[in-house]
């Protein structure tokens, strides 16, 4: 896999917290497809079948990268796949093929270009690790979900079994209990369960369900047991979840909470500037009328990662 690490000078120079870097990146088949990880694959799809709700309108994949996991999505009759990478986004086209339940989008996900309350469900997966500001960026997902709405987050958890075995034997600087988050490479952090808990709390979103996912991601376990044994033991050992967390993945299941405004219906873009909406649309542009800022639209890709420089 590419170097993944690379801070965009554009986030670092601003406000933004800094993005994490997957642009060109072959982590779909690096990592996936030729990585040895079938058993946290398909640990992950049952997850999400337990938790997905069984149809729904419009849904939001954060962090959808190269679409892995789209095709999980059954029973949504559309779906927005976000990304700041386009070229995951170009993978994920290749990978989904022509059809008009998907919408491409690059975009932050600390600034997304939604109206408010425009999704019933939405998923981060594998994402929230390489958030500096995970507050934020929940804020931000919930502004942008109706009431009611689902959400399902998978995070990254500090409070393993591994990370607590290693502290307990001096292997391992760092503590598992305490809530703060810990990057243990540069834009990669584990979560506490009970900070990323709160967090959701905090940011309008109610916990109903968890589940503990990938119990066995040991290499000489994945190596010595066959993956269907694996994933039938995860499956069982996945419903503890709602006791205790000390999985190195675990995957929630949150309602959004609290009055959001309905959005007028096939209202989806707002401008990322000045937050107006509707948006005007063109093949190859999207406009704002009231503060004038156009984006690109490139081979079926929505890129509003920075407004077009107009000419002076
Ligand atoms: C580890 S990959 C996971 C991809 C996919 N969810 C999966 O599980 O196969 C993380 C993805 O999040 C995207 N990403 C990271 N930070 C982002 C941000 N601030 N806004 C939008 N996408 C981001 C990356 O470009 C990358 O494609």
């Amino acid at each position: 896999m590419k170097s993944k690490c690379k801070l965009l000078s554009s986030e670092v120079n601003n406000k933004r917290p800094p993005i994490i870097d997957y642009e060109g990146s072959d982590y779909q088949s690096t990592f996936w497809d030729k990585g040895g990880r079938e058993y946290e694959d398909q640990a992950e799809e049952l997850a999400l079948r337990r938790l997905l709700p069984k149809s729904g309108q419009l849904l939001l994949e954060l962090g959808a990268g190269a679409g892995r996991n789209t095709p999980r999505y059954h029973g949504f009759e559309r779906i927005v796949l976000l990304d700041y990478s386009t070229t995951q986004l170009q993978q994920a086209q290749e990978h989904l093929g022509n059809s008009s339940r998907y919408v491409y989008v690059a975009a932050d996900v600390y600034q997304l270009p939604f109206v408010q309350g425009a999704f019933d469900c939405a998923t981060m997966i594998r994402t929230l690790h390489h958030m500096a500001e995970a507050p934020r960026a929940l804020h931000q997902i919930r502004g942008v979900m109706s009431s009611g709405g689902t959400f399902i987050l998978e995070y990254a958890n500090k409070l393993n079994l591994k990370a607590i075995l290693r502290y307990g034997t001096g292997r391992q600087s760092w503590s598992p209990f305490t809530w703060e988050p810990v990057e243990f490479v540069e834009l990669n952090f584990d979560f506490h369960p009970k900070a990323v808990r709160v967090w959701l709390g905090n940011n309008g979103f109610r916990v109903d369900r968890q589940l503990t996912v990938s119990h066995f991601r040991l290499g000489w376990v994945k190596r010595w047991l066959p993956t269907r044994l694996l994933v039938a033991m995860d499956s069982i050992a996945q419903l503890s979840g709602d006791l205790w967390q000390l999985t190195p993945s675990v995957f929630v299941r949150s309602t959004a909470v609290g009055d959001t405004p309905r959005p007028a219906p096939n209202e989806l873009f707002r401008c990322t500037i000045c937050g107006h909406s509707p948006l005007g649309e063109s093949p190859d542009f999207i406009t704002c009328s009231a503060c004038g800022r156009q984006w690109a639209v490139q081979d079926g890709i929505y890129d509003f990662r920075q407004p077009i420089e107009l000419p002076k």
